[in-house]
């Protein structure tokens, strides 16, 4: 079991392995994806491979929001209709993961109407039978941008910050849910770490949001004539009204496993162990989304775990700008383990960080290709040429993952995978300085026995180093482990550019 709070104690698994259900925002399909997706992307997946290796039976959802008028706009704009235009993005996003090596169990689509809709609508029904939807009149702000009714504090020279765009003044009759109903529930959930909010500072955040006030949410909105059929989740009982995001995107994490439709996978995996998500969206997941849960009787997600921003030199990414870094541009050039590596050892998961071009290319030299690409070809290359069958004894896979790991562990538990990756770079430099210190080439041919007994271990040391790249850089670890079986040199693994 892999820690999920600091002061947890490691454990083996137990013989019922134990269920590790994680999940990630699902994106707005109205572009392709650019880095900072891949980043949220990158952690869910290492956090995934880390808790398969400690044998918990891991479900790892993956998905996209698309019932929304900035993907109708995106579509109208490219010419196509929008649900061939949703199917030609998704498979881009399908794609990228698995250039990427993400390993999701399911990819949830909300234009789903056998999977999502009928989810939806079940968790519509609990809450609407627990007397928390009331019928409105609403006039507001609405920003196509954010496809979220903005107040007029959010705006900046009378337009959204984040879109440049005017919002449209609209007023039209909703669905309300009485979120602010919930406010003092959710607080003593999250101060308690009942539902545990990583890191402590958007806890507090968080917190000081809550204790400011909830204002009751928009739940629904009228159907448009001018949307396509197959968009927008029906209100149970209220043919003229749609579903406006909460119940719909959010609901996503319960009706992937079958919730209102066939619930064994949410009986075995419900509650979520983590929400993955950026700190965009805290609010979302930390306030609206537990005060439906615990609405409709639902239990809480046990963990949120909130990742900061990816910048570019210092500014967010954006095409003016010229500064987005493609995903694809990287994978192609250095490989999908040094994508991954990079943003999951170079960027803080906690803060913003930074990434650019020259950065990245400088910390895949020195870690990569002078790091890592070549200490495993000084070892190799010895056992190779010094060893008939390779190390006499390689370590234990299983002892070796849940006992000799516990920093590696005890960071992953707290999403710190950078401080987990430098505990294995430590261990890189030793080797790499103990092959200096040691001599084995010289030595092999002084003492034989002695020699082959060094390499023998050196050997040992880096399927070590193999067995704990897995979560982290998967390719690498498995050329790693069978170069090491092998007891032959591999392939150059990260060439120098
Ligand atoms: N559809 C909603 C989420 C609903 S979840 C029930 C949404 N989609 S989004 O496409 O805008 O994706 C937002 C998420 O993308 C962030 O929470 C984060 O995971 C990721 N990121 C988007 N830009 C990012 C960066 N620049 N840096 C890091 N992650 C970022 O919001």
């Amino acid at each position: 079991m892999i820690l999920t709070s600091a002061s947890a104690a490691i454990t083996k698994a137990p013989n019922v392995k134990k269920t590790f259900y994680l999940t990630t925002p699902i994106f707005y399909p109205n572009a392709k994806l650019h880095l900072g997706h891949v980043y949220t992307m990158t952690l869910a997946d290492a956090l995934a491979r880390a808790h398969k290796l400690a044998d918990e039976n891991v479900y790892f959802l993956a998905g996209s929001d698309e019932n929304t008028q900035k993907m109708v706009d995106a579509a109208t704009k490219a010419g196509s209709e929008p649900i061939a235009f949703l199917d030609g993005i998704v498979q881009n996003f399908m794609t990228l993961y698995s250039s990427l090596n993400i390993s999701y169990d399911q990819f949830i689509r909300t234009t789903d109407t056998k999977i999502h809709w009928p989810g939806a609508q079940a968790m519509w029904n609990k809450i609407f039978a627990s007397g928390d939807l009331y019928k409105k009149e609403y006039t507001g702000l609405y920003c196509v941008g954010h496809e979220a009714f903005m107040t007029e504090k959010d705006l900046v020279d009378g337009k959204c910050p984040d879109h440049g765009t005017i919002p449209e003044h609209l007023s039209e009759e909703n669905y309300f849910f009485r979120l602010s109903k919930y406010a003092n529930a959710i607080c003593q959930k999250i101060e308690s770490d009942e539902l545990l909010v990583v890191p402590q500072s958007r806890k507090k955040e968080i917190l000081t949001f809550i204790k400011g006030g909830l204002e009751d949410i928009s739940f629904s909105r009228p159907r448009k004539a001018s949307w396509p059929k197959g968009l927008g989740v029906p209100v149970p009982g209220d043919d003229l009204q749609v579903m406006y995001v909460w119940c719909d995107a959010l609901a996503n994490y319960i009706t992937a496993l079958g919730f209102g439709r066939d619930d064994s996978l949410y009986k075995e995996f419900w509650p979520a162990d983590v929400h993955i998500i950026g700190k965009d969206i805290l609010r979302f997941h930390a306030v609206i989304w537990p005060a439906m849960l615990l609405s409709a009787g639902l239990p809480l997600p046990k963990s949120i775990f909130v990742h900061g921003f990816i910048t570019s030199g210092g500014k967010k990414m954006s095409k003016t700008l010229g500064n987005i870094i493609d995903p694809e541009e990287l994978i192609e050039k250095y490989g999908a383990d040094a994508v991954r590596y990079f943003l999951l050892r170079h960027i803080s998961p906690y803060e913003d960080g930074d990434i650019t071009r020259e950065g990245f290319h400088n910390a895949y030299t020195a870690h990569l290709t002078n790091g890592l690409g070549n200490l495993v070809a000084r070892v190799m290359k010895l056992a190779e040429m010094y060893l008939k069958e390779g190390p006499a004894h390689l370590v234990d896979r299983d002892s070796y993952i849940h006992a000799s790991n516990i920093h590696i562990n005890e960071n992953i538990g707290k999403f710190e995978f950078n401080r987990a990756l430098d505990e294995i770079w430590n261990r890189i430099q030793e080797l790499d300085e103990s092959i200096t210190k040691r001599e084995p080439f010289k030595l092999v041919k002084e003492n034989p026995e002695e020699g082959k007994a060094v390499i023998s271990d050196m050997a040992t040391q880096l399927y070590g180093i193999g067995l704990v790249l897995e979560p982290f850089m998967p390719e690498t670890s498995r050329k790693i482990q069978e170069a090491v079986r092998a007891n032959k040199k591999p392939e150059n693994l990260f060439p120098r550019l």
